[in-house]
């Protein structure tokens, strides 16, 4: 048999089988190997389709990485409700119909992240973790975008893209520089609380399992007579908490860069599926001038003693993503996705993110990205916005009169939704300003947080501190030991002894206090943030 006859037997074969290949068009494939030339030593020719079409769509197998959390894994579950916010029903704070009734489950997918780097960094990174929820809930979907810290580094949303470009490798040497983090943080004090944190092992939480999850800015809770609370929410592993000294991070990254996605991934696999319980925090939704800091900053703790954390549900992680580009690239997450029942409160932050996140998918996925399966509600949809690249369906109600794309309209349009509850009119009323909030305290919770780390942690905290900052100016240096120093005494003279000390022995000599040794070498510009 000749070669060619080979090829057309088996093309016979394929086509009558299922696992046939066969290219995007649905032709059977029947050379995968040898594309079509002029007699087996080429040239190629230009027809030659299958080939053309197979390289060109591999020239296009990847879109925009996520502009921050580009590194990330993600999963299926449910979440189940308790009906109840502590002791009270949950319909005292808010109608949201998820939350309602003991035992209701809502199907949920969750995409955890490292920040700063790239799609395929190390994931023992210094840096803050993502944790975004997607609850498919019978209302449409609600997002919860938050991360694994239950602060944030800034108050306002115009600082974020300087932050992000301070945080990022160096823009002529491709390299993280932690002169340029440093340089930005202390010149935005309210980044101390933060740093406080990202510099201690909660930094680096040994897998996404054992992590909390924030919602980290204030949001609102609406109850059917329109009455809002403020609230915030955080999330629980019942996995128990671990975060990693820099030692255990280098140690694992030396032999695993993705020890936190096989982490998850492995746990489902094998049926141990990782569980966390939603808790919230509610305020009553006004300024509260009693307290020393403002509700809508995202700098600041609220205090557990004042606000307790009521529970009011459990999540569980339960199905591997089938396909890692189709489920947790295409995932598109944002702030601004919220259900009856709940809402936005002035919080800046989270105003100026609900612009950005739809904003950046419409670029990152395409104009369509809420129609892929991932991103779109597990409900009907019914809108009059269509076209766009990658449109593949109209998303009409059953009864629509195909040629009303528009409304309002009296010939078979879509018509307006009724109201379920009462609408929240908070009253807005002030002259328009750019003005930070007054309420700053840029440095006091941090040195709370300094006192409740335990003696492990604190140290940690300064070696790491001073083996990135000792690479710092000086005068970068000095701004950051007086942060530390209103924080708390001790933390700032413990950043100071450490800095003068790295400072007498050299760079690359070992810093005071750090009992890894290698924070002060040229490798730690590496270590992320
Ligand atoms: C991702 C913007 C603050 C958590 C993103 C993305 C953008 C963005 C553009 C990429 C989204 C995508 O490509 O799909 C911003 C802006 C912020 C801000 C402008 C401040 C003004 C925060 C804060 C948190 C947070 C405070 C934590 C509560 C996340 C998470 C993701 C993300 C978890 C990844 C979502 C995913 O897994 O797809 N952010 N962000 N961001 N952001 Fe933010």
């Amino acid at each position: 048999m000749t070669k060619d006859q080979s090829n057309h037997e088996n093309s016979k074969t394929n086509e009558e089988r299922e696992d046939s290949l066969t290219n995007r068009q649905g032709h059977p494939v029947t050379n995968n190997q040898n594309m079509r030339t002029v007699g087996n030593r080429g040239p190629a020719t230009l027809e030659n389709y299958d080939f053309i079409e197979k390289i060109s769509h591999f020239d296009r197998e990847r879109v925009p990485e996520r502009v921050v959390h580009a590194r990330g894994a993600g999963a299926h579950g449910y979440f189940e409700a308790y009906g109840t916010a502590g002791n009270e029903h949950v319909s005292k704070y808010t109608r949201a119909k998820l939350f309602q009734e003991k035992g209701k489950r809502t199907p949920v997918f969750v995409r955890f992240s490292s920040v700063i780097h790239g799609g395929h960094s190390p994931e023992t990174l210094r840096d803050p973790r993502g944790f975004a929820v997607k609850f498919y809930t019978e209302d449409g979907n609600w997002d919860l975008v938050g991360n694994n810290l239950k602060i944030f580094f800034i108050r306002d949303a115009i600082k974020f893209p300087d932050m992000i470009h301070a945080f990022k490798p160096d823009p002529v040497t491709n390299i993280q520089d932690s002169e340029r983090f440093f340089d930005f943080c202390c010149n935005s004090p309210e980044t101390f609380h933060m740093v406080t944190f990202v510099y201690s092992p909660w930094g680096i939480p040994a897998n996404y399992r054992m992590m909390q999850g924030s919602g980290v800015n204030t949001y609102k809770w609406v109850n059917s007579d329109g009455e809002g609370v403020l609230v915030k929410y955080h999330w629980e592993p019942k996995q128990g908490i671990k975060n990693l000294t820099q030692k255990e991070a280098e140690e694992i990254q030396a032999k695993n860069f993705n020890h936190a996605t096989q982490d998850l991934y492995e746990a489902i696999e094998r049926g141990d599926y990782p569980e966390w319980e939603l808790l919230v925090q509610v305020m009553s939704d006004n300024e509260h001038p009693e307290l020393d800091f403002d509700p809508l900053d995202d700098t600041k703790l609220w205090p557990e003693d004042q606000f307790p954390w009521l529970p009011v549900g459990k999540m569980v992680l339960d199905r591997n993503p089938e396909d890692y580009f189709t489920e947790v690239e295409q995932a598109a997450f944002g702030t601004g996705v919220l259900v009856d029942g709940l809402d936005f409160s002035d919080d800046k932050m989270l105003q100026g993110r609900t612009f950005s996140y739809s904003d950046t998918q419409r670029y990152r996925v395409g104009a369509n990205y809420l129609q892929l399966p991932i991103n779109a509600p597990k409900k009907r949809v019914a809108t009059n916005q269509s076209g766009g690249q990658m449109q593949y369906k109209v998303d009409r109600a059953p009864n629509q009169n195909p040629h009303i794309n528009y409304e309002p309209s009296i010939l078979g349009g879509l018509k307006e939704a009724k109201q379920y509850g009462k609408e929240h009119t908070p009253k807005v009323e002030g002259n328009l300003v750019r003005e930070s909030i007054d309420r700053q305290s840029n440095t006091k919770q941090a040195g709370e947080t300094y006192r409740r780390f335990e003696q492990w942690e604190k140290d940690e905290l300064i070696s790491n501190l001073v083996g990135d900052l000792s690479k710092c100016d000086q005068r970068i240096q000095d701004k950051m030991v007086a942060l530390a120093e209103e924080a708390d005494e001790e933390y700032g003279r413990l950043l100071r002894e450490g800095l003068a000390h790295a400072s007498k022995e050299g760079s690359s000599q070992k810093p005071l206090g750090n009992k890894n040794g290698n924070q002060a070498t040229k490798t730690a510009v590496d270590k992320g943030h």
